[in-house]
């Protein structure tokens, strides 16, 4: 039953570096997929936990443009198990009011994982709780970059003028142009970078690494940060009255 979202003063848009799949398979001496497939069972609580917490936007980064370098069989498992997940948790996703959308490059994504991509969208798309962004194939420089050409051919069109181009415009033409920004950007793991990451759209985020491995992570310590982040005192580069 979909619940509805709690406001407060927490994070509205959370977004996710799920990182630590791989060790947390090696600290159990199995292959870095069996990380991967523990790590997708916890995407699930942290959706269902979101409207509790107030959290209207979630995105999560499920696969960056540097990831095509890891080994064959790591990519051709993640691909399967993201062509399963989808197939597997759209209605659920649905019967819980969730909205899927996906940003990222598809061009290098194979043909069935983009129908499945596209039904999930369009299946979700009346939804109106939580907003789950999946990033697949997502790179924050590829995302600028992608949004600069079609910018440039908008110019060259003749439908927008250069002297326009400011920090309103630029954005309509990033995957993410229908999402606020995000508030909170978590990254599991104990690594602190932010890989590529919504680099535009989290100019004014605030941080928090911690330590866990993603297959880990639990509502409960989601909880925790998104409380955190209401006691933040977030000035944008201004000077408290
Ligand atoms: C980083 O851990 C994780 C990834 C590159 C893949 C993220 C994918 C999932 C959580 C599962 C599936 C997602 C969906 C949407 C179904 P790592 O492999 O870099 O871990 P390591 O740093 O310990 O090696």
């Amino acid at each position: 039953m979909a619940k509805p979202i709690r406001e407060g003063n927490g994070p509205r848009h959370v977004a996710v570096i799920m990182d630590g799949n791989g060790r947390w398979a090696r600290q159990r001496g199995r292959p870095r997929l069996f990380g991967h497939h523990a790590g997708a069972k916890r995407i699930r609580e942290l959706v269902e936990a979101c409207p509790d917490l107030g959290v209207r936007y979630l995105t999560i980064f499920a696969f960056s443009t540097e990831n095509w370098k890891r080994t064959q069989t790591e990519v051709a498992g993640l691909m399967s198990l993201f062509r399963r997940y989808i197939a597997k948790e759209t209605r659920a996703l649905r019967e819980e009011n969730v909205r899927v959308r996906f940003i990222g490059d598809r061009v290098r994504l194979d043909s069935k994982l983009i129908s499945l991509m596209d039904e999930m969208e369009t299946i979700t798309e009346h939804c109106d709780g939580v907003n789950l962004t999946v990033a697949l194939n997502y790179g924050g420089r590829d995302e600028v970059a992608r949004a600069t050409r079609r910018l440039a051919q908008d110019v060259a069109a003749g439908k927008l003028c250069p002297d326009s181009v400011n920090e309103e415009t630029l954005p309509k033409y990033l995957d993410t142009y229908v999402l606020p920004d995000p508030d909170l950007v978590i990254r599991t793991s104990g690594e602190a970078r932010i890989s590529n990451f919504l680099l535009w759209q989290s100019a004014y985020a605030e941080y928090e690494f911690v330590d866990t491995l993603w297959p880990d992570f639990s509502a409960e310590e989601f909880g925790r940060l998104t409380k955190a982040f209401g006691l933040r005192d977030r000035r944008y580069g201004a000077v408290r009255a």
